[in-house]
């Protein structure tokens, strides 16, 4: 894992901007893996305003609410469309995310992953964190292998994500997502986590064992993974210091 602190959320983004526009860039066609929550807006905002060409670049979301149609204004579909895809060049058809109206949930994942396959694999999952270490929908105790599916959210996410909705009873309990095993399939991974609440499960996720009860640290098995802190993220991360130190004196050629 290479972790990368730096002093704000803008400085953590704007590096995985720049990893993300050099891949556009390389490969025009590439597949990304993103994810919503309000980790990636200032990424998407990035990314925007770096005017990069979207046309042959195709996306699969990591999950979805179940029950909220597309239209609906917290769904992901919603999220992504709003925050990322209408400022784009980007051709609706390419664009993949969970559909949590789906009448056959456990048929429309396994399409969703053939689809994966279909497209070539990802070449750069973007994730967030949830304060409990999950990832896309991935809850505490998700097996470390684990495909696209359904599961039901705990209590803590649900109670975290019903400041989107106003009320915890609007919070949907069920959501589509990518699995573990799914996720470590992408050929490169992009982590990005800010505030102090997120420094208990990065500390977990990079620095604690690797174990399904924080399901981030499963990313430790990945070899291409890179962690994106602000500094208060980072605060709880025993080694810091090391990982200043690399940051600090890496070969030229392996700069961002
Ligand atoms: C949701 C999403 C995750 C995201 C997490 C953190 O649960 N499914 O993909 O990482 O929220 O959200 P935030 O970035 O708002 O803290």
């Amino acid at each position: 894992m290479e972790i990368i602190i730096q002093p704000s959320a803008e400085a953590a983004t704007s590096v995985a901007a720049r990893i993300i526009a050099k891949l556009l860039r390389a490969k025009p066609a590439a597949v990304l893996g993103l994810a919503t929550g309000s980790t990636p807006l200032l990424l998407y905002r990035g990314l925007i305003a770096m005017k990069l060409d979207w046309r042959k670049v195709t996306t699969f979301n990591l999950d979805e609410y179940v029950g909220l149609p597309p239209e609906h204004e917290q769904s992901y579909h919603s999220f992504m469309w709003e925050n990322l895809f209408r400022h784009v060049n980007i051709a609706k058809k390419n664009v993949h995310i969970p559909d949590g109206m789906s009448r056959n949930i456990a048929t429309f994942c396994t399409q969703y992953e053939a689809k994966i396959r279909s497209a070539g694999g990802i070449d750069l999952q973007v994730l967030g964190i949830g304060t409990d270490g999950h990832i896309g929908f991935n809850e505490p105790t998700s097996s470390l292998s684990s495909r696209t599916r359904l599961k039901t959210l705990t209590r803590q996410t649900h109670r975290d994500n019903a400041r989107f909705f106003g009320s915890a009873d609007k919070v949907p309990h069920h959501v589509i997502t990518m699995g573990l095993g799914t996720i470590l399939e992408a050929r490169e991974i992009i982590l990005l986590a800010f505030g102090a609440k997120k420094a208990r499960a990065i500390a977990a996720t990079v620095e604690g064992p690797l174990s399904a009860i924080n399901p981030a640290s499963v990313l430790q098995w990945h070899p291409q993974v890179k962690v994106c802190l602000d500094a208060a993220a980072a605060k709880k991360l025993k080694r810091a210091d090391y990982y200043h130190w690399v940051y600090a004196n890496k070969p030229d050629w392996q700069q961002y």
